[in-house]
């Protein structure tokens, strides 16, 4: 059986863990979570990165970082993982869904304004599949409105837009560590990327339990007490040395997904040029991680069949994303700006395709031959 997917190993996580072990402190913010922290923060160039337990926490921290409040509005494509929303509706906001563009399967920029009111506060852009949304659009919008932008950059980890890294450029970022990701811290993980320098040392106290204990420790206070809301959004140092094995081969992890990515597209691409599928586009501007392969058949019905072909081989392929703006708590909690003109076709015709790290030059050519013998 060839996975979708398995979490990437570089062999040097146990040794990094055991020294985890060794020094005695497996907490948040030990050792380990500095290391990948200056990691990301010089590599993205952003003033402070903190690591949490999961992007969706990330996602919630964000939230009640801009202070989202009940009523409150926040935009953001239907097409993406329910953590994108629930982190703001957990704050008492409303979601308001606009419309992807089918070419990158992310939020239409150009949708973006008729869907701003009075009670907008936050625009959320999810890098779908490692590939920029198109930020100056959006930043543009976010500076004419005044609003917030959070980038769920969940898979856009080592993706850039026009040289800037996915998640340096809103005024925050949320990173994923999850298994199914680039890089991962274990089987969970995540990053808050705090790009607005004002908004740091508040960040801190919310992810310290809403406590001023990481200036406690830094001995730039005296005693540390309860300030404001928050929660415990720190990574243990046990998982972040897992991932900092993964980042010392952050470019050769990169680097191989990216041929797994071309060796399938071009594969593919005659089949695309007969116009029987659709392949993914990287706009020119964005450099991407090939954090995910995926085709788009002509409808449900022959991208499930390429489903349980690929099944008949042993192969697992996936769709996913079930609009949120349709589903039972979307409906309750958020609304569909405009025309749904893309959001649900495309996602219906979608198809992932086995994208990891240790996926074998040989495994891949079983995939790719058995999509060659379906499409002919
Ligand atoms: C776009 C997007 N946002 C958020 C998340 C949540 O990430 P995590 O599992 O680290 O909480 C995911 C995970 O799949 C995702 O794909």
């Amino acid at each position: 059986m060839i996975p979708f997917n398995a979490p990437p190993v570089t062999g040097s996580e146990a040794d990094y863990m055991h020294s985890a072990m060794a020094s005695g402190k497996l907490c948040g913010d030990g050792g380990f979570t500095r290391r990948v922290q200056q990691w990301f923060e010089q590599r993205c160039h952003v003033p402070k990165v903190l690591l949490t337990p999961s992007c969706t926490a990330s996602l919630e921290m964000a939230a009640l970082l801009i202070n989202i409040q009940p009523g409150d509005e926040v935009i953001m494509p239907s097409y993406t993982f329910v953590s994108t929303a629930n982190a703001f509706v957990l704050r008492g906001a409303k979601i308001i869904f606009v419309d992807i563009r089918p070419d990158t399967m992310n939020i239409n920029e150009t949708l973006i304004e008729t869907a701003i009111t009075e009670k907008t506060r936050a625009i959320v852009p999810v890098h779908y599949a490692g590939v920029a949304c198109d930020m100056d659009k959006i930043m543009a919008l976010a500076e004419k409105y005044k609003l917030y932008v959070i980038e769920d950059a969940a898979q856009g980890v080592m993706s850039y837009w026009k040289g800037r890294a996915l998640g340096s450029i809103g005024h925050i970022g949320c990173f994923s560590f999850h298994e199914t990701k680039n890089y991962t811290a274990g089987g969970e993980g995540g990053a808050t990327l705090i790009n607005d320098p004002t908004l740091i040392e508040r960040a801190e106290i919310i992810r310290e339990k809403g406590t001023n204990r990481s200036q406690f420790f830094r001995g730039q206070v005296d005693k540390y007490t309860w300030r404001d809301l928050g929660s415990s959004y720190l990574m243990s140092d046990l998982q972040a040395a897992y991932l900092w094995a993964q980042l010392e081969n952050a470019d050769q992890i990169n680097q191989r997904r990216l041929a797994l990515w071309q060796n399938y597209y071009q594969a593919l691409q005659p089949f695309a040029a007969q116009g029987r599928i659709t392949l993914p586009t990287i706009p020119t501007d964005c450099q991407h991680n090939a954090h995910m392969f995926y085709l788009k058949l002509r409808d449900q019905q022959d991208r499930d069949q390429l489903i349980t072909w690929l099944k008949e081989a042993e192969i697992l392929s996936v769709f996913h994303y079930i609009p949120l703006h349709s589903s039972p708590a979307g409906l309750q909690f958020g609304e569909f700006n405009g025309e749904d003109r893309y959001t649900t076709v495309e996602s219906e015709r979608l198809v992932r395709l086995p994208m990891y790290y240790n996926l074998t030059d040989n495994q891949q050519k079983i995939v790719i031959g058995s999509l060659l013998s379906f499409f002919s």
